[in-house]
């Protein structure tokens, strides 16, 4: 395939040490749960590209709406033109949201997103008058996005904070307060601290890329609280969690609390391009209204509002409101539980846990992720190790029996290792 053995050497792979990496396996076609590869060979997927496929691949619901977004019109400026796509979506998202977060800002990644979360919360105290309060709690184990402003509130070791030490904004990372210990240090933090703080930022009930660590709903009502009394803007990242993968269309419900910013990305399209959104209470968008352009929200990514994005993304609203996704979930949680506990048993396992459409198989290490990843292709199965994890995040419309391929595989693989 010459078109391989050229381009290789010219792409650069994402969290690759490119002088090591083996060359990635060349996909040609996708359906469902399925990737087909150039050999003919058709892997299972478990991980959904990175979580956010949840309808599968090549839904033709998806599909006929971004055919016909493009022929009729693929983008147009987002600043001074409007399109019915991306009203109408603004218009979906807030009617899902709970409370009064009814603002929708639109980039093109989650990264970004979260960027815009940022400097909303930043930008309304100092829009209020209230200098000092820059700062942005964040948690231990968390990843919000790979650019520098997002890097400075991932946990130290994933955002490489010693790396780019003195690049980097300073703010506080600790530990989520869900025991005994953690709480009375986040009590002492914000009593000593929240007059810095803009916000808090968490990612609710998963922490994802940080090795898919689950909380309990009480620690997200805890820290609504200490956001209440210290009058700090409460940020929900629900770019891995949102749109059905924790068993709730939103992680946040499950807690009975809202935030008020939320992100959302990844499944926002179902996989089909790039999209993401910052949605915001009424009162904190009202921070930014004055007779003068100087308190505006000034953000304005080019391809924010991407038309094709904004059809995907209603035409997987329509998903939502026409097929049993949330039940789906409810099916995919309780195979997962039956078909990992076996894991348990096999040497090297410390961990297996379920939370919705979510399966994790935690390791004591993983010495060698690439070779347990082709272990895996071997058996027939797309999944991604990293960490000391494998996990398995599939379309939330996989069928009972490629489900079963997937476990059936890491159980084999991890049996013979
Ligand atoms: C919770 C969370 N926030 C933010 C991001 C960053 O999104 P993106 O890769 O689209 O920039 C991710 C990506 O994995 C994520 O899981």
């Amino acid at each position: 395939m010459p078109w391989l053995e050229e381009g290789w050497r010219h792409v650069w792979l994402p969290y690759a040490q490119m002088q090591t990496a083996p060359l990635p396996l060349p996909a040609v076609r996708t359906e469902g749960s399925r990737i087909h590869l150039a050999d003919g060979r058709v892997l299972v997927d478990g991980i959904a590209s990175w979580w956010t496929a949840c309808h599968g691949y090549n839904h033709p619901h998806i599909v006929q709406a971004v055919t016909a977004q493009l022929q009729a019109m693929p983008h147009v400026m987002f600043g001074g033109l409007a399109h019915e796509p991306a009203y109408r979506l603004a218009t979906r998202l807030a009617a899902l949201m709970p409370g009064s977060l009814n603002r929708v800002f639109y980039s093109d990644s989650g990264s970004v997103a979260v960027e815009v979360a940022i400097k909303m919360a930043v930008q309304a105290r100092l829009n209020q008058g209230e200098r000092g309060r820059t700062k942005v709690l964040a948690f231990l184990g968390g990843y919000h996005g790979d650019t520098f402003g997002t890097m400075a509130i991932c946990d130290p070791e994933e955002g490489m904070h010693s790396l780019f030490a003195g690049l980097l904004q300073e703010h506080p990372v600790i530990a989520l307060p869900r025991d005994e210990a953690s709480i009375a240090a986040f009590e002492l933090f914000l009593e000593e601290h929240a007059g810095s703080l803009a916000a808090i930022i968490v990612e609710p009930l998963v922490q994802g890329a940080g090795g898919m660590v689950f909380h309990a709903p009480e620690v997200l009502q805890r820290l609504r609280r200490a956001a209440d009394h210290y009058g700090l803007v409460l940020i929900f990242d629900e770019i891995f969690t949102g749109f059905g993968r924790t068993g709730t269309m939103f992680a946040f419900e499950q807690a009975g609390v809202v935030p008020d910013i939320v992100t959302l990305s990844k499944a926002l399209t179902g996989g089909t391009c790039p999209l993401a959104v910052t949605i915001a209470t009424d009162e904190l968008f009202a921070a930014f209204l004055s007779d003068s352009p100087d308190t505006s929200l000034m953000h304005g990514p080019t391809f924010m509002a991407n038309a094709l994005g904004c059809a995907a993304a209603n035409a997987g609203l329509d998903l939502f409101e026409r097929e049993p996704r949330l039940e789906q979930v409810a099916a995919i949680s309780a195979q997962l539980a039956r078909e990992l506990a076996p894991c348990r048993e096999l040497p090297g396992v410390r961990d297996v846990r379920v939370l919705g459409a979510i399966g994790v198989v935690q390791l004591e290490r993983i010495e060698n992720p690439a070779a347990l990843r082709m272990a895996l292709v071997e058996k027939g199965v797309w999944v991604r190790p990293f960490r000391d994890i494998l996990y398995l995040t599939p379309a939330l419309t996989i069928a009972a029996e490629e489900l079963s391929a997937l476990t059936g595989a890491i159980f084999s693989v991890l049996a013979a290792a």
